[in-house]
């Protein structure tokens, strides 16, 4: 039977972004069994054992409560379990010094989830019939948001300034006010911090001016913060969590050990979150309650908080370390790469500047000598401008073990290293 499908129905029925090119890492993995392949390509955290037994332990402590019955033998409020509404405005008000209440808190079955209400409740058509942009201030940015909207062309996101350290093979991406637009036309703002894929920290003062230049025509701003302190902690440059009328600070327990029971947070101003309360409602009811209690007892501990800063953190921190420090000494200081500053989040993200082949042609060249990372123009959503630089970078992922990042990056240089070296021989 072949459906008829609607316009959002094709549309959501499409695999957007990176999902894309999984398919293909995933066939070459298959086909390649046996061989020796390092696959630097995965989203998906690794399980550090001290994260596991922190999880186990919450799961041993509610399975041993009278409360056990009550989590996964009955529905709950949309809103969230109460139990961890009032662990995280507890953790929250104390940590930062706010004055939340329940009325600014909501649970989803993940971020990812929290993103797609979002994008649908502020972003699209309105009565009128006003298109209502979500705005990605500075893109390269997370590439589930190409995928978050019923209306595509509501996502709108613009290209960065880039500040390049030439000598030390380093740079790092600005938001470019002088072009950055939020009007009434704007629906909502939407970045990832620290960034997935390119472990950028907008700074302080960069979400400041961004939140207040969005605050002139009430549009809310959602600060993506999967991977920001104070859970999973994956920051490795100071950072200030930003809180305000217009912010949503949207959390994810996934990268704190907990992504298959799908729990994300939502923290904003009370009209922010009844909205997407009650868009919730429709859509899902609730995120699973077991997943909900056992994140209670872990950040009302402050075990969560305490196993970021100590375990999660400094894992993934050495990781970017071994991989900086092999690009450093594997690729030849003539040729133009740089890396993106390592600020936060589970990636490195490579720039090979003037790559005279496109990132998807250098990550074939890649899977020859058995190497798997995401070429990065996937990671662009909602950028409409042609911009050579979104076929010259790749994404990293640090869950590999060190040797697989040492060989790694050690092949990655001397495909580059060819790469180049042919361009100039045939010109
Ligand atoms: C920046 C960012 N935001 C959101 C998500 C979605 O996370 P989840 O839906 O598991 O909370 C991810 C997952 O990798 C991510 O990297």
């Amino acid at each position: 039977m072949k459906p008829a499908l609607t316009k959002f129905g094709a549309q959501m029925s499409k695999l957007t972004g990176v999902r894309a090119i999984m398919k293909d890492i995933n066939e070459t993995l298959r086909a390649g069994k046996g061989q020796e392949l390092m696959n630097l390509s995965a989203g998906n955290p690794l399980i550090l054992p001290e994260v596991e037994q922190l999880w186990r332990d919450c799961t041993a402590e509610l399975l041993a409560s009278p409360e056990y019955g009550e989590v996964v033998c009955r529905y709950g409020y949309s809103k969230g379990y109460s139990p961890l509404i009032e662990a995280v405005t507890k953790d929250f008000n104390q940590r930062y010094g706010l004055e939340l209440t329940e009325r600014n808190i909501l649970i989803t079955p993940g971020s990812q989830t929290l993103y797609f209400y979002a994008a649908n409740v502020f972003g699209g058509y309105t009565n009128n019939n006003e298109l209502k942009q979500i705005v990605l201030p500075l893109s390269p940015d997370y590439t589930g948001y190409g995928g978050v909207s019923l209306v595509p062309e509501a996502l709108f996101a613009y290209q960065p300034t880039l500040d390049i350290d030439t000598t030390a093979h380093r740079f790092k991406y600005r938001p470019d006010f002088s072009k950055l637009s939020i009007t009434e036309k704007t629906g909502c703002v939407l970045f990832s911090r620290p960034c997935n894929p390119t472990g950028n920290v907008v700074t302080d003062d960069e979400v400041e001016k961004i939140a207040a230049l969005a605050a002139q025509s009430d549009v809310p701003v959602l600060i993506d913060s999967a991977y920001a302190p104070p859970f999973p902690a994956l920051n490795y440059t100071e950072m200030t969590p930003t809180f305000g009328e217009n912010i949503l600070h949207c959390m994810s327990l996934s990268k704190a050990g907990l992504p298959g029971e799908r729990v994300g947070i939502a923290i904003g101003g009370e009209n922010l979150i009844e909205a997407l309360e009650c868009f919730q409602a429709n859509a899902s009811l609730h995120s699973s309650r077991y997943g909900q209690a056992i994140a209670a007892l872990a950040i009302e501990s402050g075990k969560l908080a305490h196993i970021s800063e100590t375990v999660i953190r400094p894992f993934y921190k050495n990781k970017f370390t071994v991989l900086e420090t092999t690009l450093e000494s594997a690729m030849p200081d003539n040729l133009p790469w740089f890396l993106h500053r390592g600020e936060g989040a589970i990636f490195a993200w490579i720039w090979l500047k003037d790559l005279p082949i496109s990132d998807t042609d250098f990550y074939q060249q890649l899977k020859k000598v058995g190497l798997i990372v995401v070429p990065g123009n996937s990671f662009f959503p909602g950028l409409r401008e042609e911009w050579q630089h979104k076929h010259q970078c790749f994404r990293v992922s640090l869950t590999g073990s060190d040797e697989e990042i040492k060989t790694g990056m050690q092949r990655f240089a001397k495909v580059a290293e060819e790469v180049y070296r042919s361009a100039t021989v045939s010109v």
